[in-house]
């Protein structure tokens, strides 16, 4: 449909632009209020003749009478703008879309596809790339400042990390085959060409990476719907397992004060088990990770659900209510309703991609130690008392960090630190 009606759109591309001169009162009476020639006349000369003259006018007399009447006086630019508002067709179809031969929305829909989405997420993950880049030349690897002890305890039981793990990789899944679906024409096809000319440069065949890109394209989109559900399932996972240590606390306010002693080595301000960059991750992957959950869920099922039109109305209701009435359409076909969701999960998506592009920087190489506590999920002890010194001290207390051989105080390293941590004492929450 959509596609009709950019042909239909681009078919008119050579009228010239409308000027903005007043309406012009014109007898149109011999048309019963549709629009006359020379009202067609006159749109081609670029006057004002409004887009929704005579809506709802089927003609005069007799030929348009009844549903298989002739349309009397309309002519075939009359028909086709109707058919563009939705107003030339009758349908006795229950399917909501049947009665749409042209929907217009899905002109800007597919502008915003093709253009508007590819360039801002392009822009999006350059920035966060080159913002890391410089992060990594600047600060360099965060190191453990007191060394390697030969202390190691456990952060994250199995469960956790098959959690973690099950999330991380569908999402990675999903990131790659989404991008390939969204960037597909614009990157994945000229780099098949590519690759194909650079293997055979004596037969270069022309449609090399149209004709594989649809075979890789097939295969995403198998995979991005399949591999959805094991997202989901992780995220419920991480969820039930991390809710409650992520709750936020006073001692997260004074680690944001610090920066998170991201920007020096010699600060370490006190963290419990998850510090608060960590507890703003779990919350955006928690809150983003639904919405795109939802929205694909949507995507999966076409014409299922009306999320949009139930979400603008509490948004104008929202906004009435604090004095700033948003005005947002309320009232959605089932194709406008798909086109936002498309709209809102790629943007969601992509968001979510940058965020996770710095999270996994951080959580490898970025910093020295943090690996291990979702590789085998156990972390050196000094790592564990420069990042979470109130969780190492929790654990002290339950007697859970195993002591170093022959000491006789629970708290003695193995290794002399480089600049002894103070021991913390756990402030109540
Ligand atoms: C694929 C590469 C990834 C690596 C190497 C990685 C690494 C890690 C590590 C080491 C931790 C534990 C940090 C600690 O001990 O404090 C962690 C935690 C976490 N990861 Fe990942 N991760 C990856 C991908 C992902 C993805 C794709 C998501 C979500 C879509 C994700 C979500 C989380 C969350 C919510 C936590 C808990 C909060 C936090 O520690 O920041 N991870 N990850």
């Amino acid at each position: 449909m959509s596609v009709a009606a950019v042909l239909f759109l681009s078919s008119g591309s050579s009228v010239p632009a409308q000027e903005n001169t007043a309406p012009v009162t014109v007898d149109r009476s011999a048309t019963g209020g549709a629009q006359t020639l020379d009202d067609i006349l006159r749109r081609q000369r670029g006057e004002n003749i409004p887009a929704d003259l005579g809506n709802g006018v089927t003609g005069t007399g007799a030929p348009s009478d009844g549903p298989l009447g002739s349309q009397g006086v309309l002519s075939d630019s009359e028909l086709w703008r109707r058919a563009r508002q939705g107003q030339a067709f009758t349908t006795s179809s229950q399917d909501p879309n049947a009665g749409i031969l042209v929907q217009d929305e899905g002109t800007q829909w597919l502008a915003t596809r093709q253009t508007t989405l590819p360039k801002y997420s392009t822009y999006a993950i350059l920035a966060m790339v080159i913002l890391l880049t410089l992060f990594m030349l600047i600060r360099g690897r965060i190191r453990i400042m007191s060394g390697w002890s030969s202390i190691k305890i456990e952060r994250f039981t199995f469960i956790e990390r098959f959690g973690h793990w099950l999330l991380a990789t569908s999402f990675v899944i999903l990131a790659i085959t989404g991008l390939s679906l969204l960037f597909g024409r614009e990157y994945v096809v000229p780099g098949l060409d590519w690759i194909h000319a650079k293997m055979n440069p004596d037969a270069i065949d022309p449609n090399y990476g149209r004709d594989a890109y649809a075979w890789f394209a097939l295969a995403g989109k198998w995979l991005h719907d399949n591999i959805a559900w094991a997202f989901m399932i992780g995220l419920v996972l991480i969820f039930v397992m991390w809710v409650f240590r992520n709750i936020p606390t006073w001692t997260d306010v004074k680690w944001l004060a610090k920066g998170g002693g991201m920007f020096s080595n010699a600060s370490h301000p006190h963290a419990r088990k998850f510090n608060a960059g960590q507890k703003i991750l779990f919350w955006l992957v928690i809150l983003l990770g639904g919405s795109l959950s939802a929205s694909g869920i949507s995507l999966l099922q076409p014409g299922e659900y009306a999320m949009f039109a139930a979400t603008f109305e509490k948004l104008n209701m929202a906004g009435e209510a604090i004095g700033y009435p948003l005005g947002l359409e309320t009232s959605l076909s089932p194709i406008e309703e798909m086109q936002y969701s498309q709209v809102w999960h790629t943007i969601i998506g992509v968001a979510m991609i940058v965020i996770v592009i710095a999270h996994i920087y951080i959580g490898s190489v970025g910093m020295q130690g943090a690996f291990s506590a979702m590789g085998s999920g156990k972390v050196d002890l000094n790592w564990a008392r420069e990042h979470h010194d109130l969780w190492v001290a929790k654990l002290e207390k339950k007697g859970k960090v195993p002591r170093p051989a022959g000491a006789s105080n629970p708290n003695t390293r193995t290794t002399m630190p480089l600049r002894a941590p103070k021991k913390p004492t756990v402030p109540a929450e």
